[in-house]
């Protein structure tokens, strides 16, 4: 569906979004979805030349792009780059921490190395980009969007790190709620549920696993990475102005079943070997 069917394509003009993690994947779709609505679009991620490419399609779309390098990790990298990113394009109006990583891994073979990794990501990512934002958003009054995950509300299988990282993130998005409403910023995350064709589902559930994973979706289907642009979308908006604290669920229902086939089946791939659990990238 194209999103200025329901919304105006103006909704966000003057307006700045900033994506970590914007270069690829369902976050790129969110900083298509803004573009489409107006916005300026900010993206930062590890790679300048992914970023690059990323930049391009938005331009095409006639948004004003700034796309720079940042690991979410290293504060004052990403410190340096928001700032920028604020004078070039204007203040940020939506920061939506979405930078991730994930891998599949029993606690029992995961290093304490490979724990830290997605727990620095993920969690202090999370916190990095809203507080290197901050400044800005207590200007526009903006608002916060945390990418969370399916694993934050129910333990998966081989999820350990992932499900730690996620409700960590859901916690600090309720006290930003709480301690930064009084600047009249909201925060809020999305849960997306299983997105069809992007990384996470090719490392969490290839092939036939994906199959029949789908099969235990309420919505009987995965999700388009749109959805979940669509519902921030929904949550940066004026409809929304009185949203704060909240997990939304955009997963056509995936957690409602609860964890237990998901768990089963990645346990069975894995001792088949059909999952690799040490596929270091
Ligand atoms: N299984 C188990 N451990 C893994 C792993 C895997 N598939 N991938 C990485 N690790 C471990 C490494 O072995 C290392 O631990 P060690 O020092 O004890 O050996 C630790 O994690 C850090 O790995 P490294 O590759 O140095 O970290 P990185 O910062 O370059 O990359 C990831 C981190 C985990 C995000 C990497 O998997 C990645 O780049 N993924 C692509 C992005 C992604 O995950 N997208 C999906 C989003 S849902």
């Amino acid at each position: 569906m194209d999103v200025t069917s329901i919304f105006s394509d103006t909704l966000f003009e003057g307006k700045t979004v900033f994506i970590t993690g914007g270069g690829s994947g369902i976050n790129l779709e969110i900083a298509h979805t803004f573009a489409a609505l107006g916005a300026n679009i900010g993206i930062c991620g590890r790679t300048q030349d992914k970023l690059d490419s990323a930049a391009e399609g938005l331009l095409k779309k006639g948004a004003s792009v700034f796309a720079k390098a940042a690991d979410v990790r290293d504060f004052d990298a990403l410190q340096h780059v928001i700032s920028e990113a604020g004078s070039v394009i204007g203040p940020i109006d939506v920061m939506v921490c979405a930078a991730a990583g994930n891998f599949i891994c029993p606690a029992e073979k995961m290093s304490a190395n490979a724990f830290k990794t997605v727990i620095d990501i993920d969690l202090l990512g999370s916190f990095n980009s809203a507080k290197a934002a901050l400044a800005q958003l207590k200007k526009t009054r903006g608002s916060l969007i945390f990418i969370s995950a399916g694993m934050s509300e129910i333990p998966y299988a081989a999820q350990a790190h992932v499900g730690a990282a996620k409700s960590g993130i859901d916690n600090l998005m309720r006290n930003l709620a709480l301690e930064w409403g009084p600047y009249g910023i909201r925060s809020n995350s999305i849960i997306p549920g299983p997105i069809a064709h992007t990384e996470g589902m090719r490392r969490l559930a290839p092939g036939e696993l994906g199959d029949e994973l789908k099969k235990q979706i309420p919505l009987g289907r995965f999700g388009r990475a749109e959805e979940i642009g669509q519902a921030a979308a929904f949550l940066a908006s004026p409809l929304a102005s009185y949203i704060t604290g909240t997990a939304l669920r955009v997963d056509g229902g995936q957690n409602l079943p609860g964890s237990g086939f998901f768990s089963a089946l990645i346990s069975r791939k894995l001792a088949e070997k059909q999952v690799q659990p040490v596929t270091k990238s």
